[in-house]
């Protein structure tokens, strides 16, 4: 089974034909509603992909919480693990532009509640695969990277968004996500020698043992490995939303390892179910099915 520990969030969409700068007001054509938060959306990715999915979490007590997890709810994520806290639901403020682009802003709400006991309560066992992002607080991300290593669990921590505190982190976890941008953070933060960024992978690999996963966009994914650089590309695609892309990619990653795939199949199919993503607008709703992702691979 997946268990996923992380946040859950209303997502509030504006579309606009660009994004403002700062102290700029620009006209907004589009808004909407739809359920979001890193840790929500690699749970669904995760079942959407044909996995067990159980989510540890905190929702408020408002009336967002309900469409929060409605999709979740739906697609049979199992929901007994989330809490109720005593403040509101996390919600992220998304701007997307014309060509895709877009920028966030989060208020954690509840996922600020997530603890240590919410670590111990889920329980993880040997054949469980854990799946972590940085949108609850570090304390708990480390507690549940502890408890993996206890029970004998795959961990794989998604980097995002970048929290320097959480570059100690990296080492703890049997596979890390991250994209250009966090990749090149953490490695000035971990002081990681190279030339260019794939030496950099390569010797976060040498140092910690660990598995390095980084998502380059529309050149695909490259992972450093003790064995090698492996790399998989997604699809070529004209993106139109790419919020929830990075989340379905880690979603379907995570689905791969627990099905027992091979890194490069699991890399080629995430790669291939993030490209997808981009094609729709909204985090939860653009996850593609397993059956669209096995259709796109085989053409
Ligand atoms: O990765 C996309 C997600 O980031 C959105 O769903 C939003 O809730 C923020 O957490
Ligand atoms: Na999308």
């Amino acid at each position: 089974m997946i268990i996923v520990i992380g946040s859950i969030n209303l997502d509030l969409i504006a579309t606009v034909d660009r994004l403002p700068k700062p102290g700029e007001t620009v006209p907004g054509d589009g808004f909407s509603t739809a359920p979001g938060g890193k840790g929500a959306n690699q749970a669904l990715a995760a079942r959407r992909a044909g996995s067990e999915v159980r989510m540890v979490g905190s929702v408020g007590k408002d009336a967002f919480a309900q469409e929060a997890l409605s999709l979740l709810a739906e697609g049979g994520v199992d929901l007994l693990s989330v809490r109720e806290a005593h403040t509101a639901t996390g919600i992220a403020v998304i701007l997307v532009e014309e060509s895709g682009e877009n920028v966030i802003a989060i208020v954690p709400g509840g996922n600020g509640t997530v603890a240590a006991g919410d670590v111990a309560a889920a329980a993880l066992a040997g054949d469980d695969v854990l799946m972590l992002q940085l949108e609850v607080p570090i304390k708990a991300v480390k507690a549940a990277l502890e408890a993996a290593r206890e029970a004998g669990s795959i961990s794989i921590l998604n980097t995002a968004p970048f929290m320097p505190e959480a570059a100690d982190l990296l080492a703890m976890a049997d596979y890390v996500v991250a994209n250009e941008t966090e990749f090149d953070l953490y490695a000035e933060a971990l002081k990681l020698s190279g030339d260019d960024r794939e030496a950099r992978m390569i010797d976060f690999c040498t140092r910690t043992g660990r598995i390095i996963v980084v998502t380059l966009g529309a050149d695909g994914v490259a992972a450093a490995t003790p064995q090698g650089v492996v790399r998989a590309t997604g699809l070529k695609i004209t993106p139109v939303d790419t919020v929830g892309a990075g989340d379905t990619f880690c979603g379907y990653l995570a689905a791969g390892f627990d099905a027992g795939l091979s890194l490069e199949d699991a890399l080629r199919r995430a790669a291939v179910a993030g490209s997808l993503a981009c094609l729709k607008s909204g985090a939860q709703p653009s996850i593609p099915m397993a059956a669209d992702v096995d259709e796109a691979l085989g053409a």
